[in-house]
């Protein structure tokens, strides 16, 4: 696999490949374009031909030709390798099953189960019965290669079996269980998970099948769950997947908006009314992870909840995640009990037209609260619980601005005393996801502090400098400097952190010292706002700390602090002096 890699990368040159999406400029001896990967209007996205990297100063994108294709094409890893061969036209040796990686194991067991269901459907009067029902159309199943599970204990089993492979890899895929997990299963060693089910294959954003949700046919006197999903498996992360995506990626670019639905049947059926560009949660809650990957397409959302504003409370969570990371999220409004299939169903215009009249999810709310009938006290208590916590979340300030007024008129008040209520509002961070796509690369946090951008700059040019580039600024004073501010062990351990981006780190160091005349002095006035940062840091602990105290008697120990701090707010300013 590497040499085949490596192999791509000898014949492809970075610049060929990303001049084939992108308009480049020529910028000293690298290219520069406007960004794809956020909205800008002045091109911050810089291209090195002699590195075979890009990076993008404004969202701090960056890496090689296969993670650009996988970005800007939403595949993965795989993906980007076999869009990557052809252009160099460079062919993908078929590798024998027994020689396969293990995850290369695994797709080929789900791949050949996804084709075994989807004929047991296309042969089984009942399941094409069942389908036919939901108003499925041939082409829909089809297209989305929906499958039919016998009622049977080990059709799937024996058929892999007997296609080669192995009990322990198909186990490993989720698709048959040992039964010593369990005791209700007289027979063999393994039985087969899905049984009497429409199969929904999940695919992950290449199109592969990594999953699949079951959905019974026959409700039975037993108690069984309506769907049943593949457990996490090294493959399938409910997490991490949205249903539908790989479908949905390009037409929601082109829309430049994401319908987001809860389950299969909503899916398929909102792709069957034309409406393309959605995506489906399985079985779980909306994470930051998912909506990275929407992020990657668009900026806007549009969730679909029906009546009352219940569901959206349980949303919560994934509209504030949504929010926090600037994109707009509305809200559209379906009739009371109806979900999209339902209503598809009904009528495929009712869908595209409630998605049509969807409204922000701050509207949605003050709307809502409109219609109660509320008393003033409760109305002003509901507008702090309820809408003021997505307000505080708005990344954009001119938007917060907005519906603050909005707010303050709505319950009849001036402005200041939202901002007010406003402030009050703590926002913890959403969760600690990674944006999808860089985990073969680098792991990029969602926000990156001025601290670590900072920090990031001085290592790049402290490696620049170490690897032989001319400048009066000697990198060993620079190792001194910045081990001093940092105290040598962090020093050390951020080091350690960074080395293995040595490359990437002395890229962004060269374009950003390119065209500052002198570097000296722009190195030495990062290393001013990186002592500034590391002593605000330490501000903030004394405060922590006093605020502790205060409900103490402890005078002394609050005497030392504020003296502390009196030093620290002296030496900040002596900084910005001489800055
Ligand atoms: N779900 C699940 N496990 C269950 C029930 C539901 O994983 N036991 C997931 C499925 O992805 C399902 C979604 O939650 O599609 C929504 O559930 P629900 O509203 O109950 O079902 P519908 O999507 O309306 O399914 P159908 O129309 O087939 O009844
Ligand atoms: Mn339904």
């Amino acid at each position: 696999m590497s040499s085949q890699v490596e192999q791509i990368k000898a014949k492809l040159g970075i610049v060929e490949i990303v001049g084939s999406y992108l308009k480049l400029e020529k910028a000293g001896s690298n290219f520069k374009a406007c960004c794809p990967f956020h909205n800008e209007k002045t091109p911050s996205f810089f291209i090195s031909p002699d590195r075979e990297t890009y990076h993008c100063f404004g969202c701090n994108r960056g890496g090689d030709i296969f993670s650009f294709v996988q970005e800007i094409e939403g595949l993965d890893f795989f993906g980007a390798l076999e869009v990557l061969a052809q252009k160099a036209g460079i062919e993908l040796k078929p590798v024998d099953i027994k020689l396969k990686s293990e995850n290369e194991r695994f797709y080929a067991i789900l791949e050949e189960a996804t084709k075994f269901y989807h004929t047991a459907l296309l042969q089984s009067l009942e399941a094409k019965q069942y389908v036919k029902n939901r108003q499925l159309t041939e082409e829909t199943v089809r297209n989305f290669r929906i499958g039919y599970a016998k009622e049977d204990w080990s059709s799937l089993l024996n058929h892999l079996l007997q296609k080669g492979f192995k009990s322990e890899d198909i186990e490993k895929t989720g698709l048959i269980i040992s039964s010593n997990q369990s005791l209700r299963h007289p027979g063999g060693r393994y039985y087969d998970r899905f049984r009497g089910r429409v199969m929904f294959p999940l695919s992950d954003v290449s199109g592969r099948t990594v999953g699949f949700s079951g959905r019974i046919v026959v409700a039975s006197e037993r108690e069984e769950a309506k769907y049943i999903n593949t457990p996490q498996t090294t493959l399938y992360d409910k997490s991490r997947l949205l249903f539908g995506y790989d479908k949905a990626k390009s037409e929601i670019r082109k829309k430049d908006f994401c319908v987001l639905v809860e389950g299969q049947m909503d899916l398929v059926s909102s792709h069957q009314a034309g409406v393309i560009n959605t995506v489906a949660v399985s079985g779980t809650a909306l994470t930051s992870y998912h909506l990275n990957l929407i992020k990657i397409l668009t900026d806007n959302l549009v969730m679909a909840f029906d009546g009352d504003t219940a569901g959206i409370s349980a949303a919560r969570r994934g509209i504030n995640i949504a929010l926090s990371l600037g994109m707009e999220v509305k809200i559209a409004l379906l009739p009371d009990g109806l979900d999209p299939a339902d209503l598809v169903v009904q009528d495929k215009t009712e869908w595209i037209s409630a998605i049509e009249r969807a409204t922000n999810v701050i509207d949605f709310y003050l709307s809502a609260l409109a219609r109660k009938n509320y008393d003033s006290r409760t109305l002003n208590k509901k507008v702090s619980e309820d809408v003021l916590p997505y307000i505080a979340r708005l990344t954009n300030s001119i938007d917060q601005a907005k519906f603050v007024s909005k707010v303050a008129s709505f319950v009849g008040t001036k402005d200041e005393p939202i901002w007010d209520e406003l402030k009050k509002i703590k926002l913890d961070f959403p969760d600690s996801d990674f944006l999808p796509g860089t985990s073969l690369t680098n792991n990029i946090p969602i926000k990156i502090s001025k601290f670590s951008l900072i920090e990031r700059k001085l290592f790049g040019l402290l490696y620049w400098l170490e690897g032989g580039r001319e400048s009066e600024l000697s990198p060993v004073v620079l190792r001194q400097e910045m081990s001093d501010i940092l105290g040598q062990e962090k020093f050390t351990r951020q080091e350690e952190s960074y080395l293995k981006d040595k490359n990437q780190l002395i890229l962004e160091a060269e374009i950003y010292f390119e065209s500052s005349a002198n570097l000296k002095q722009g190195a030495n006035e990062l290393i001013l706002v990186l002592k500034e940062e590391v002593l605000k840091q330490e501000l903030d602990l004394l405060l922590n700390k006093i605020r502790e105290l205060e409900n103490t008697s402890d005078e002394e120990g609050m005497s030392g602090l504020l003296k502390r701090c009196q030093e620290i707010t002296k030496e900040i300013n002596n900084l910005k002096k001489t800055g």
